[in-house]
């Protein structure tokens, strides 16, 4: 039987052991998805053992997926372009070599296609709130969908201006930088606000941000998703705005790892690829 796991610290509470455990019922596959919790001490010996304890791939979480990267680029193959500026998430183990992949890219993409099917990135104006590795994962590919500009801003000013700094030319003209007091100034214009920063998760401090300056058709998304309907997307729905929830993400971002590491069982059920169905975003929001 196949074995995949999750690897973070804390991994105890992760959602995607019901994701990948809703699929392998749904198609009748034998497979087992755990949570393998481990301190950032070990991590670099569990990564590389990972093949000789039987696992065929794993998912990695906070903070290591800075960590996995490094380990791929040095001893793996990472797939698809190098853009993910640093952070992987999705690992393929084929014959003991490591494949690396971020699939938290195609999360944030496939949740506002689906969710938001009019929303347009060519030509837009991008507001991404945060510079940590969620930040990075989907900048560059905002401006390579043809988004006009992008701005930055993070309470840390020096962690956007790195990443701004590690993107190729015709990426980095498109960034702008803006100090995080100005956030709410930042907002004339935009066609898109992210917020990216876990300001407004459960336990954490809220976003205060004033929208007052936001186009009132400018969509408005957020990658926390515990609440679902975190304040600042409160805040912009009352305002009349457009809203995508951050589970779409969670979801959407479990797709390929799933269809990569089984799929041999899924070809010879001929099924061409796993679904996000409603029943699957209920069960994961029972959860959370
Ligand atoms: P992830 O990988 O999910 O992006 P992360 O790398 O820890 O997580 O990034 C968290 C983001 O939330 C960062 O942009 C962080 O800002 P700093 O770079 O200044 O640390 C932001 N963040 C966390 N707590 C914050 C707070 N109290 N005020 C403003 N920003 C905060």
């Amino acid at each position: 039987m196949k074995k995949v796991c999750i690897i973070g610290y804390p991994a105890k509470h992760s959602l995607s052991p019901v994701i990948h455990g809703y699929w392998l019922e749904k198609y009748g596959i034998e497979g087992k998805y755990e949570i393998r919790e481990t301190e950032p001490e070990k991590f670099d010996d569990f990564f590389r053992n990972l093949h000789e304890e039987g696992y065929v791939g794993c998912n990695i979480t906070v903070p290591f997926k800075e960590m996995a990267y490094q380990l791929i680029k040095e001893n793996g193959r990472l797939i698809g372009n190098d853009n993910y500026l640093g952070a992987i998430n999705t690992i393929q183990i084929k014959d003991g070599q490591y494949f690396g992949v971020s699939t938290d890219i195609f999360g944030f993409f496939e949740n506002i296609k689906i969710n938001s099917p009019e929303f347009e990135f060519k030509n837009s104006n991008v507001v991404i709130l945060g510079g940590g590795g969620a930040a990075r994962s989907i900048i560059s590919d905002i401006v390579l969908k043809g988004a006009k500009q992008v701005i930055l801003t993070n309470r840390t000013k020096k962690n956007v201006e790195k990443i701004k700094d590690e993107l190729t030319d015709i990426y980095s003209r498109k960034v702008k930088i803006f100090d995080w007091e100005q956030r709410s100034e930042a907002l004339s214009g935009a066609n898109l606000l992210v917020n990216t920063t876990s300001l407004g998760m459960v336990g954490q401090p809220p976003l205060e941000i004033d929208l007052t300056n936001l186009p009132k058709d400018a969509l408005v998304t957020d990658i926390v998703y515990k609440p679902l309907i975190t304040p600042l997307l409160q805040q912009a729905k009352d305002r009349g705005n457009p809203i995508v929830d951050g589970l779409g993400m969670l979801l959407y971002q479990a797709v390929p790892g799933f269809e990569m590491w089984f799929a041999e069982e899924l070809k010879a059920k001929g099924i061409k690829g796993v679904e996000v169905t409603p029943e699957l975003r209920k069960l994961v929001e029972s959860k959370l």
